[in-house]
Order: structure tokens, then C-alpha cells, then sequence
């Protein structure tokens, strides 16, 4: 600030000029001082916030990690439990069909032990079994059905010969005691071709004679067949499964 030191009236407006431009000017830099401030404390809230606003986002994005982290973690351990169960149940299956399969292996054994044990013979297509015991006719019928069979029918001149090499006088399937001289395999077919024994049948006997057996040794295999009382209990037995 000029302050000039003289008397006179100019001089004294001089100094108030220069005192009011000085004032101006302090005034001035005040104004720009406290504006620069504000725009100072302005620019600092707005980095605070910048800062809160990339702290809160890195929070989050944290946050967010984590959270896939744990779902990662929680699907992938789902899938190896959901694995793991499927495994078992395979495992579980296996086991069982194994199971289901030595079983059916035993039962076939079973069966193949039965048949050849048993001595059942093939002819054809069908399997015969020689029983090695004496029954009735009703009796040797009976023993047959718990085979899965029937007393032997005889459809041919060669199934014929086959069973008279079979056994000494066996039981076949054929019978009239439903209707006395109407001779009738088991299977319910009539007899077409008979291989009757000289002067059979005779229905000889006095309660009469109503089921057929073989005679052993005959000259002919193809004239063997007797009707005999069907509660013999001198006879053998042959049993056929029909496509066996
Ligand atoms: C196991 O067996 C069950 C029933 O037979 C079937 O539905 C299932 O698909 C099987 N599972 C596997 C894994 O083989
Ligand atoms: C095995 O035989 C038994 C008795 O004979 C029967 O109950 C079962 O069903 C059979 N199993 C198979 C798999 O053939
Ligand atoms: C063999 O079996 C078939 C069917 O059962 C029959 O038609 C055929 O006459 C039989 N052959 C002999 C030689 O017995
Ligand atoms: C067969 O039955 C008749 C009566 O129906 C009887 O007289 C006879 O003794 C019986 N024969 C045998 C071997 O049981």
C-alpha cells in the first residue's frame, strides 16, 4: 500500500484510491483464497468417495468370490456325491444280477444233474426216463406229472422201437378205462397206430383191463403192446417230455 505523507486534498484521495484498490485487492485474494478452498475441500470429498466407492466394490467383488467359491465348491461336491451314489447303485445292481445269475446257474446245474442222473434219454425231439421201481399205472402217471412229463405216447413206428429197447415191461400212456375199448393216449389224442401183442387187447382179467403196458423181448418191437388191470403193481414206468 502507497501511503504518501503530504497535506492537500488530492494527496488524501490518492491515499484512499490506493487504499481502497489495496482493499480490493485483499479482498480478492480473500475471495479467491476461500474459493480455491472450497473447490480444494470439494475435490477432497469427491476422492473420499471414489475411495469408499472402490473399497465397497472390491467388498463386493469379494464378496462375490467367496460366494462362487462356495457354490463351486458345494456343485462339485454334489456332483461327486451324486456320482458316488450312482456308483453304488451300479455296484449294488452287479451284485444283485450276479447273484440272480449263480442262481439260475445253480438251478440249470441242478437241472442238468437231475436229468442225467436220473438216466433221461433223448430220442428225436423228446426225452424219456426208465423209472427203476414198480407202480400202478396211476401211481407211475402220477410219478411222471411231478417230472414235468407224462407217460410215454408213441406217434411213430421208430418211437416204438426206441421204447422197446428201453425196458422190461413198462407202462405207456395209452388207456380205456374211460370208455371200455376206446383206447386214448394221456395227451388226449385217440390211437391211430397200435402195436398190439397177438390176441391183445383182451381185456382178460376179471375187474377187466384197462391201461397198456410193453411185453419184454417179443419177436417183433412193433407187436408188444397188453392191456393189463391198471392196479398192477408188477410194472415199470417210462415218462416222455414231449420237445424236452
Ligand atoms: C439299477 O437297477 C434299477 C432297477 O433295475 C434301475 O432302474 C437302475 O437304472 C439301475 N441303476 C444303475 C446305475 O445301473
Ligand atoms: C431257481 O429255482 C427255484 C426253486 O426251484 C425257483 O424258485 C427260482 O425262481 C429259480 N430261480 C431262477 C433264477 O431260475
Ligand atoms: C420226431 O418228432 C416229430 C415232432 O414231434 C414227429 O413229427 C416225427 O414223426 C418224429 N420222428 C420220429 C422218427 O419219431
Ligand atoms: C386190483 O383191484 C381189484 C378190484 O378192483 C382187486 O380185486 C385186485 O386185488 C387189485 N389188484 C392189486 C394188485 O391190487
Amino acid at each position: 500500500m502507497a501511503v504518501s505523507v503530504s497535506a492537500g486534498d488530492s494527496e488524501i484521495i490518492e491515499v484512499e484510491t490506493n487504499l481502497s484498490e489495496d482493499l480490493a485487492n485483499y479482498v480478492n485474494t480473500k475471495t479467491n483464497t476461500a474459493k480455491k478452498t472450497v473447490a480444494v475441500q470439494k475435490s477432497g470429498t469427491a476422492g473420499k468417495m471414489l475411495y469408499i466407492l472402490v473399497g465397497v466394490s472390491f467388498g463386493l467383488m469379494c464378496v462375490l468370490q467367496v460366494t462362487l467359491n462356495i457354490s463351486l465348491r458345494l456343485a462339485h461336491s454334489n456332483f461327486l456325491e451324486e456320482q458316488i451314489k450312482w456308483l453304488e447303485t451300479s455296484y449294488n445292481n452287479l451284485t444283485e444280477e450276479k447273484k440272480q445269475l449263480q442262481i439260475s446257474y445253480n438251478n440249470l446245474t441242478k437241472e442238468r444233474d437231475k436229468f442225467t442222473e436220473l438216466e433221461w434219454r433223448k430220442f428225436n425231439s423228446s426225452l424219456y426216463y426208465i423209472s427203476n421201481e414198480y407202480k400202478t399205472w396211476e401211481d407211475s402217471r402220477r410219478d411222471c406229472l411231478k417230472r414235468g412229463a407224462d407217460l410215454a405216447v408213441i406217434n411213430s413206428e421208430e418211437e416204438q422201437v426206441f421204447i422197446s429197447q428201453l425196458n422190461t415191461k413198462p407202462w405207456i400212456g395209452l388207456t380205456d378205462k374211460d370208455s371200455e375199448g376206446t383206447w386214448k393216449w394221456v395227451d388226449g389224442t385217440p390211437l391211430t397206430t397200435a402195436f398190439w401183442f397177438t390176441e391183445e387187447p383182451n381185456d382178460g382179467a376179471v375187474n377187466g383191463e384197462d391201461c397198456v403196458s410193453l411185453y419184454y423181448h417179443t419177436e417183433s418191437a412193433l407187436k408188444n403192446w397188453n392191456d393189463l388191470a391198471c392196479n398192477n403193481t408188477e410194472l415199470m414206468w417210462i415218462c416222455e417230455i414231449v420237445n424236452g
